[in-house]
């Protein structure tokens, strides 16, 4: 089917769980129109950008492109931006203030400079060094529970979800080691974590619920879940995780943050980590098993792991976009942006972009240099950088034995986000040559 720059579409959620990511328009209008006034009539107007440079400059250049406008995330006209928050029934019973922004990413300089500082310290590689060892012991057992998923269905030909049985375990004990939140709670975590972008597995919808609700109900009770640790910490000599007792004591411009800053902030770092690190993981096992001669090479010389990691994030490129809004008028690559006017950046579609990587279509673990976009750039940059590569690293590295025993088992599904996405669930199977090994 072809597609023109008037009728092409990335910005439904839908699209991207029917379709996946939308590469051949993002390839249009790089090629055609890299700064697009994208109009359609069921979305406000926002300039697509598309190229790297472009996306460099504005993520550059944060005093031009503000986050503290009014618009962050793309949003279909009429729906709730669930991850904007403001003031609810939650926040409303509470007596929040209805001018604080959630969390960091939607705050400027020079508050958001300090707010930044109040956690950056442990995310360091110092930080990643000291929890590497864990992290492989963790990943070890999850591929072997999950290897062992496999052969007990085998016989049968059953295929088992790679993200929930494998990719989603890490990311959730990681962040949870790091807070030091109580391991029976963790579940409960990532339930609440995957309502953060809409995805409420059946069981956890009660009747009568639409997954809309059921998703704001799992967020309320996420932050009340917070809201009680935030508490429990602020008693007379601190309570039992040290990084919320840091946090509690942190001061932002001289001033400890309330419940609600702290429970914003909580929320960002536990959700922030979960999907997105998930969803490299999965789109990495899918891209070495479509690739046999990149898996078979990476089994060969596993010490290529750091590349394999560094070309599966570019390759997956799990957030797609952010709304920045211009304070300004600015001219981007010969294209007035007007002052008030929306930006979008789009991270994969920078990633795949011909003007700055060589053959950007080939899946290279060996590729060289590889400075993708994946974590943004710029004032905002990943926060979990170092934390998401450790964690990618050690995913990866544990399931390298089995990889050459495993193939994709079809009928994966994506999420329908325009903000961050990927599997949903991917399911994977024993090669058949395993059977006589199981048996
Ligand atoms: C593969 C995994 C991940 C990807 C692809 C990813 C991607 C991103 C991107 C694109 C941004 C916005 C950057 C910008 O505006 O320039 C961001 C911001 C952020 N990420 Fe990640 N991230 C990942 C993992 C994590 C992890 C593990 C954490 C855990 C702490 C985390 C926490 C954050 C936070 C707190 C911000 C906001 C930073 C700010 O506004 O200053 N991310 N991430």
């Amino acid at each position: 089917m072809s597609i023109s720059l008037d009728s092409l579409d990335i910005h439904r959620p839908q699209r991207y769980a029917t379709q996946g990511f939308p590469w051949a328009e993002w390839d249009l209008l790089r090629r055609e129109a890299p700064v697009f006034w994208y109009e359609r009539d069921d979305v406000e107007p926002f300039w697509a950008v598309t190229r790297y440079d472009d996306v460099m400059t504005i993520s550059g250049n944060p005093e031009v492109f503000i986050n503290g406008g009014p618009r962050l995330r793309l949003a279909l006209k009429g729906e709730p931006e669930l991850l904007r928050g403001g003031l609810d029934e939650f926040g409303k019973s509470r007596g929040w203030d209805p001018q604080e922004p959630p969390d960091m990413v939607f705050m400027d300089n020079p508050r958001h400079r300090h707010v930044r500082k109040a956690s950056s310290w442990a995310f360091t590689q110092g930080c990643m060094r000291g929890l590497m060892a864990h992290f492989d012991d963790l990943s070890s057992t999850f591929a072997e529970e999950f290897i062992a998923e496999l052969e007990a269905g085998h016989a049968q030909g059953q295929a088992y979800d790679f993200v929930h049985g494998f990719a989603a375990k890490l990311p959730l004990a990681a962040v949870g080691e790091i807070m030091e939140l109580p391991g029976e709670d963790w579940k409960r975590i990532l339930i609440w974590s995957e309502a953060m972008i809409g995805e409420v597995p059946p069981e956890h919808i009660l009747p009568g619920e639409s997954v809309t609700q059921a998703a704001e109900r799992s967020m309320n009770e996420f932050r009340t879940y917070l809201e009680v640790m935030v508490q429990a910490h602020r008693v007379e000599g601190g309570g039992p995780s040290e990084f919320i007792n840091r946090m509690v004591d942190a001061e932002i411009q001289g001033e400890p943050m309330n419940d609600q800053q702290l429970i914003g902030y909580l929320f960002l770092l536990i959700g922030a980590g979960n999907d997105t690190t998930r969803n490299a993981t999965a789109g990495g096992l899918a891209a070495l098993l479509e690739h046999p001669e990149q898996c078979e090479l990476l089994c060969a010389q596993p010490d290529l792991l750091p590349g394999a990691v560094n070309e599966i994030l570019r390759w997956t490129s799990p957030v797609i976009s952010f709304l920045r809004t211009a304070t300004r008028d600015f001219d981007l690559s010969g294209t007035l942006i007007k002052k008030g006017e929306t930006v979008c950046v789009f991270y994969p579609s920078a990633n795949r972009d011909e003007a700055h990587f060589e053959d950007p279509y080939r899946f290279d673990i060996q590729r060289t240099p590889n400075d993708y976009l994946t974590f943004g750039y710029g004032a905002h940059f990943c926060i979990g950088t170092n934390l998401a590569r450790a964690e990618l690293t050690s995913m990866i590295k544990a399931l390298i034995p089995i990889l050459p025993r495993l193939e994709l088992a079809g009928g994966a599904t994506r999420i329908a986000n325009t903000h961050v996405s990927g599997y949903s669930q991917l399911p994977v199977r024993l090669r058949a040559a395993e059977q006589s090994a199981v048996a």
